[in-house]
């Protein structure tokens, strides 16, 4: 169990988020912030906490407006963003004002992050997710262990699910990873995908594979379109909290995460999604594994897609 678990953010993830933090008893305190009035961050956290008698918690909570309810956390998980939602004259803006938007919403973040808990460990989960983290570290410089980005443990379990339908067996019998930037050109790691150790080939024919890896893609899509308003929440908050919990329990677990290469998989100072192992330190370890040449050259062209997102960051930030 951690001190104090931070949430920044408290919408639909950021909710699920407070919700299963006290629900686990992750952490001694959970912490949201978010600006949104009269004061969404309280009204959710009072809300959880007036039913926790029927789920025998006493994990106790501190909210607000201000970033100050973050004082002393062991961990903090960023949700802060706007999405692409249409403005109030019918137009929708473009992606350069969105990500304008969302890197100053970030420099807020790390501006609370910076004063009120400099040592936390950040798993950051807002979109554009690469774009974001690499701003986090561009801000606050932290060692580089204690800032994940959430791409590859949601991709990774999109993937897992739709294997096991496939191959109608547990989703727990499915291991599969999938790696690189969270966009299109993230990776799905066929050779790594097992059916209770067994080759997933052995279950499912290339071709449905082929189709399960272009829907993984494409997952996050999918999803929205259903939706008809804001993105998925459940999965994104739960595969967070799988992260969280692998260094909650310092259990030194194998989960794809967004981290700063340096050399690893020949990339060279860029934050991309690689097996990481994670603990008490956060990324304990980079897992460098032996890819087949596709699935090296599909890695190195997501590498690419990032290397020009965090272009456009440094442009942006000058
Ligand atoms: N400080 C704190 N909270 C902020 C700030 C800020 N500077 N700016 C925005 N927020 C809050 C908003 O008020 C909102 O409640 O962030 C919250 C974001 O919640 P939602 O819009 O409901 O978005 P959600 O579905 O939770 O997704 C959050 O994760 O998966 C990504 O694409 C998704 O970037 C998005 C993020």
């Amino acid at each position: 169990m951690l001190n104090k678990i931070g949430l920044i953010g408290g919408g639909m993830i950021g909710g699920v988020l407070a919700q299963e933090v006290v629900s686990r008893r992750l952490a001694r305190t959970v912490a949201l912030v978010d600006i949104k009035p009269p004061d969404l961050a309280k009204g959710k956290c009072l809300d959880i906490a007036e039913g926790t008698p029927h789920i025998g918690s006493d994990v106790d909570y501190v909210a607000g407006k201000e970033f100050n309810v973050l004082d002393g956390c062991d961990l903090v998980i960023n949700t802060a963003g706007v999405p692409r939602s249409v403005r109030p004259d019918g137009t929708f803006p473009t992606r350069e004002e969105l990500l304008k938007i969302n890197l100053k919403i970030t420099d807020d973040v790390s501006e609370g992050i910076r004063t009120f808990c400099k040592d936390a460990l950040i798993v950051s989960i807002a979109n554009p997710l690469d774009a974001i983290v690499y701003t986090l570290y561009r801000n606050l410089k932290p060692e580089r262990n204690k800032i994940l980005g959430m791409a590859g443990a949601l991709d990774g379990a999109r993937y897992r699910y739709f294997v096991a339908k496939a191959a109608n067996v547990s989703v727990s019998n499915v291991q599969a990873m999938v790696l690189g930037g969270h966009g299109d050109t993230m990776v799905p790691i066929r050779s790594c995908c097992r059916i209770a150790g067994m080759p997933v080939t052995s279950f499912i024919s290339e071709e449905e594979l082929s189709s399960i890896e272009d829907r993984t893609r494409k997952a996050g899509g999918e999803v929205v379109g259903l939706l008809g308003s804001g993105s998925a929440f459940v999965s994104p908050a739960w595969s967070a909290l799988s992260m969280v919990e692998a260094i909650a329990y310092d259990k030194q677990e194998i989960i794809p995460s967004c981290v700063l290469c340096q050399g690893e998989y020949g990339i060279d100072n860029l934050f991309v999604g690689v097996p990481t192992i994670l603990g008490r330190n956060g990324m304990e370890k980079i897992i460098e594994l032996d890819l087949t040449s596709e699935e090296s050259a599909a890695l190195q062209h997501s590498v690419s897609a990032v290397k020009t997102t965090c272009g456009e960051v440094d442009k942006m930030k000058g």
